[in-house]
């Protein structure tokens, strides 16, 4: 089966020279059509840039980025425009134009991507929003008069009126009441159900990508440091980043064993990283040869796990 997405040796740098900040390096994988990938990691470890280089909103400074089968590296804007509408991002906070009511709003993406240009305009705008569980009403009002988790809803429409494929939802709870949280990862995960949406799940929240998520990419300073169905990354990290990852997150059963790695301080400046494994600078399992090599990610004895550490064999 093709994927929907398949990057390889990805990588997205900012800046020139001393300031030259290496946000992505090297990064590889596939995300099956129907599936919720997980993309965890600390602040700044490149999350967000990943995400935004998977649909284009940023260019990668090299590698491949495929949708559907199809390249879409050196497509340029114009050879974008016919897929744009497939690949939609929901943001954080979703940034409604204070001064558009609603339904202007939706009409507006489905006029961007020449969609419902005839009569049946209001049914569509009518559908999306009862799809995120607003009203027909809602329509003629402006953002101002809907609730925080009303809002998001607004962001996840706006993404949906275009009718994609592929969604990259980048911290969408992080704002949120956590009551809120719960409904709308509700929403998300009845709307996968529903569109057979692909999504690309982007959080801090571990316990969240734990119920979301199939399937988790652990990243570090912009790299890949383990790829694992999420039930396993959960029952047995492999990656001493992950581990520590791990026991960093509240533990919801206080008889389990204490966390072995804690994560001490910040990540190096990615000015500036460590040689080998980006990790090797926190990880209390670094050896000299950790230095001179980055470790390859390399799948496990487990269906679907690979591991990018080159002490794994010795705990996994
Ligand atoms: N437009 C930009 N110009 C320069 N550097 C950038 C830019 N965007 C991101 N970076 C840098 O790239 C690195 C990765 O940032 P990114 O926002 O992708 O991380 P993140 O994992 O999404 O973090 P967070 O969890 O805080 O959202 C950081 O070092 C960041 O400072
Ligand atoms: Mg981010």
């Amino acid at each position: 089966m093709t994927p929907m997405v398949s990057i390889k040796d990805l990588a997205v740098e900012f800046g020139q020279g001393a300031q030259r900040v290496r946000a992505v390096r090297g990064v590889s994988f596939d995300i099956a059509p129907g599936e919720a990938l997980g993309l965890v990691g600390e602040s700044g470890s490149g999350k967000s840039t990943l995400g935004r280089a998977l649909i284009q909103l940023i260019a990668a400074s090299g590698g491949s980025v495929q949708f559907e089968g199809q390249e879409l590296m050196g497509l340029g804007a114009s050879g974008m425009r016919p897929l744009r509408r497939h690949m939609q991002m929901v943001f954080q906070d979703p940034s409604l134009n204070p001064r558009q009511r609603v339904g202007d709003m939706l009409g507006e993406v489905l006029s961007t991507h020449k969609l419902h240009m005839g009569a049946s305009r209001a049914a569509r705008i009518d559908e999306v929003l009862h799809s995120v569980g607003l009203k027909s009403e809602h329509a003629s009002r402006y953002p101002h008069e809907f609730s925080g988790g009303q809002k998001q809803r607004l962001g996840i429409a706006r993404a949906l009126a275009a009718e994609p494929r592929f969604i990259v939802a980048d911290e969408p709870l992080s704002a949120l009441d956590m009551s809120i949280q719960a409904q709308i990862v509700n929403l998300l995960i009845d709307l996968r159900q529903r569109l057979g949406l692909t999504l690309l799940f982007i959080s801090h929240d571990l316990d969240v990508v734990q119920y979301l998520c199939e399937r988790v990419v652990v990243l570090y300073l912009g790299r890949v440091m383990e790829i694992a169905p999420t039930q396993a990354l959960f029952d047995a990290p492999a990656h001493p980043y992950t581990q520590a990852l791990l026991a960093a997150a509240p533990i919801p059963d206080p008889a389990q064993p204490a966390p072995q790695v804690q994560l001490q301080g910040d990540p190096p400046s990615p000015l500036n990283p460590p040689s080998g494994c980006v990790f090797r600078t926190r990880c209390p399992h670094a050896i000299d040869a950790c230095a001179e090599q980055v470790p390859p990610l390399v799948p496990m004895a487990q269906a679907g796990r690979s591991v990018a550490c080159l002490r794994h064999h010795e705990w996994s």
